[in-house]
């Protein structure tokens, strides 16, 4: 009798083959990601089925296919279980079964924690030769942002046992004021390292104010000469977010030698200094825009990424290069419920935060790349926490210049 072959029976045959290959390839393979930056850890590839209307993928993570992240920590901080995940409900699913990778998370943190663990010792060996560093930190006005960042930079001062000054000039500080104020701070002995918390009002003329600093002590790396040595790749201050975006590749082993590095941003405080950073170490370095055509195409071609844009999830996950380490600078709060539910639709655990606090912090890096770069810093908890490290290890590094400290 001539078997009959129904339409149902035909795709449900289909499924069952596709869920055997792929549960067999992996056992057979156990595969492994082939990552763009090398020196990232290598995952395991796991197969879940993914929602892309298109048609079955061929063993493949499909680029664009939405997976739900499923990591071992995820950025929503939420550690899942190891076990194959269906997306969506059985009769929603498509055929198509891709490979869904979930990146390391370049936790700054931690690494804030062990720099500052060694800061703590050098500081304690200065204060045996008698010498105690000290930052003094310029906050105009009161614009809550920059209140809040500068009170953990004294507080950070305080935990390392170095000494800190705040000086808190009215919003309506002219620029006179404040070079007269930067001249004392240049010429007081204790003070190691000024720092003048940016924005300024408008009135003031910032760059006049910035260059008045002494380079000596001018922790940001923010002042003409600063920016001249780090130019010539001569030992100096080197501004403290990218400063802090290479100590988290560094201490992740990621290998910036050779490999394609794309800053995402052209400022004079994060993308200029990053994009000589990553020259210095041998990267191959595209420095790209908000003007820059095609984008997409540019970032798929990053090993590296750094993302300083200021847009809240601006790079979309299918414009990373699978395996990618992808350094978020951007901190974005967004306040707009329908923009934190298109960001974080596959988050429902920090969505739920939104809603009950009515804001969340968004990188530039839309939150999905983390099912499709090799390694990515979280926001926050990324490299936010390395600005204020470094500042810390600049006005270490300064003190020891300034003073002719050896060690
Ligand atoms: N405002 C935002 N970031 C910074 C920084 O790194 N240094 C200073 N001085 N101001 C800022």
């Amino acid at each position: 009798m001539r078997p009959s072959f129904s339409f149902p029976y035909v795709l449900s045959s289909w499924k069952v083959f596709l869920t055997q290959r792929a549960q067999s390839t992996q056992r057979r393979k156990t595969p492994t990601r082939e990552n763009g930056a090398r020196g990232i850890r290598r995952e395991k590839i796991t197969a879940i089925r993914c929602q892309s209307s298109a048609a079955p993928s061929k063993g493949r993570h499909r680029r664009g296919s939405r997976c739900v992240p499923r990591s071992r920590g995820g950025l929503d901080g939420k550690r899942r279980s190891s076990g194959v995940k269906p997306l969506l409900q059985e009769e929603q699913s498509c055929l198509c079964y891709a490979f869904c990778m979930t990146a390391k998370i370049l936790d700054g943190l931690k690494i804030r924690d062990e720099i500052f663990a060694e800061l703590k010792i050098e500081v304690a060996q200065l204060a045996a030769q008698g010498v105690r560093p000290g930052l003094a930190a310029v906050l105009v006005g009161e614009n809550p942002a920059s209140q809040m960042y500068v009170k953990s930079k004294v507080a950070a001062c305080e935990q390392l046992g170095m000494a800190s000054w705040l000086h808190t000039p009215p919003a309506n500080a002219t620029t006179e004021y404040m070079l007269q104020l930067v001249d004392d701070l240049n010429r007081d002995d204790h003070v190691d390292g000024i720092l003048v918390q940016l924005p300024l009002p408008g009135q003031i003329d910032s760059k006049r104010v910035l260059e008045a600093v002494s380079p000596a002590k001018d922790v940001d790396g923010f002042h003409p000469v600063s920016m001249g040595m780090l130019v010539s790749n001569r030992p100096g201050l080197v501004a403290c977010t990218p400063a802090g975006c290479m100590e988290i590749l560094r201490r992740n082993k990621v290998t910036v030698e050779g490999a394609n590095a794309v800053v995402l941003g052209r400022s004079d405080i994060v993308g200029k200094p990053m994009a000589l950073l990553l020259l210095h170490a041998n990267a191959t370095v595209t420095i790209c825009h908000s003007k820059s055509r095609e984008l997409p195409e540019i970032i798929r071609r990053a090993d590296i990424l750094v993302a300083a844009i200021g847009r809240a999830g601006f790079v979309q996950a299918d414009w990373i290069k699978a395996g990618a380490a992808v350094i978020d600078v951007g901190t974005n709060k967004v306040s707009e419920a329908g923009e934190a539910e298109r960001l974080l639709k596959n988050f429902p655990a920090r969505l739920e935060k939104f809603r009950a606090k009515g804001s969340v912090l968004i990188g530039d890096v839309h939150p999905d790349a983390v099912s499709t770069a090799g390694a990515l810093t979280p926001v926050p908890g990324g490299v936010g926490p390395m600005t204020i490290t470094m500042l810390m290890s600049n006005t270490v590094k300064a003190a020891k210049q300034r003073r002719g400290v050896r060690k």
